[in-house]
């Protein structure tokens, strides 16, 4: 008999057929809605394996229900979404999608720093609203990147794309990180400061840690007064490390300079959030993996884990 699976939302025929040949699918047919709770509720009482999105909360309450669940594969490098330590002790195996989004996000997190530092999105809106009357000397000027100084919090794989980004812009690159990468260091020519000081001496700062218990407001108010008045914060990981209300606050107050932002605490992030009011906040959907290719390239990977997972094999990226 093939084994059961539930898939939380509509995926490319492409990839789900992959499933089907060896499993029995169930899938939520919905492209831009997530999968209410109360169904998902039920329809992991069934399976074997759970085919996931960062938008599902795979919490303690929900695993108990999945009495036959063998495997959580999510759709996405993060796995903040599910609870590791209570799928580790029931036995299930959890997997993400490292190294396919590497580059696609990191352009991403490049190019929301430079759309932030050269005002690109308010420019924009600026010259459609008919507000461009002339050219004038100090109009819409924002900050330079070539030259400037690039602060890396999180070298991971995302982390280092970044950086080779930045060295065609000639910056200076400084990194913190819970270990120091010494063949990073000589190999990217990047250099391992403490935090205040990569705070106190960027022009640029850019979130790309993993989101945990630790990392929880890692960017907090007090880490905020520390950057300079013309500092650029880019957060391209997850939203909850960021503080959002000092942000706010430090912004506001012109403590900070700007903004980029990919991910927020709560997403969808509400429209009358306050920082969306703030015109030196460029703020962005959870785009950053958003490229064709890796998106597919992402769910099939988490296909292929999922598989693995089923026929009992250690699938490629396990994480507990
Ligand atoms: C997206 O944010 C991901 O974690 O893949
Ligand atoms: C994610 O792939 C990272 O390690 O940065």
């Amino acid at each position: 008999m093939k084994p059961k699976i539930y898939i939380t939302r509509k995926l490319p025929d492409l990839v789900v057929e992959k499933m089907r040949e060896v499993c029995e699918v169930k899938m939520w047919d919905k492209e831009e809605e997530p999968v209410p709770r109360e169904i998902l509720e039920k329809e992991i009482q069934d399976v074997e394996g759970l085919y996931c999105l960062l938008t599902e909360r795979i919490d303690q309450p929900l695993l108990n229900l999945g009495t036959r669940l063998k495997i959580v594969s999510n759709m996405a490098v993060g796995y903040n979404n599910i609870d590791v330590a209570a799928a580790t002790e029931k036995g299930i195996k959890v997997t993400n999608t490292p190294g396919v989004l590497t580059e696609t996000t990191a352009d991403l997190t490049f190019a929301l720093l430079m759309a932030t530092a050269r005002r690109l999105v308010e420019s924009s809106d600026y010259l459609r609203a008919g507000k461009w009357q002339t050219w004038s000397p100090m109009q819409l000027t924002g900050q330079d990147i070539y030259g400037a100084t690039l602060g890396i919090f999180g070298l991971g794989r995302i982390g280092e794309a970044v950086v080779k980004r930045a060295r065609g812009f000639d910056m200076k690159i400084y990194y913190h990180n819970r270990s120091r990468k010494l063949n990073a260091e000589e190999e990217l020519g990047i250099e391992y400061v403490d935090k205040n000081r990569l705070l106190r001496e960027s022009d640029f700062v850019c979130v790309l840690t993993p989101y945990t218990t630790e990392t929880r407001n890692y960017i907090g108010a007090a880490e905020l007064s520390l950057m300079k008045p013309t500092a650029v914060l880019i957060n391209t990981a997850r939203g909850g490390i960021v503080d959002e209300e000092a942000l706010y606050q430090a912004l506001k107050n012109g403590e900070l300079w700007g903004a980029g932002l990919d991910v927020y605490e709560e997403e969808p992030v509400r429209t009358d959030h306050p920082l969306l009011s703030l015109p030196n906040v460029v703020a962005l959907p959870h785009i950053g993996s958003a490229s064709k290719n890796t998106r597919l390239k992402m769910a099939l990977l988490a296909a292929e884990n999922l598989l693995d997972g089923l026929r009992g094999e250690i699938p490629k990226n396990l994480v507990n």
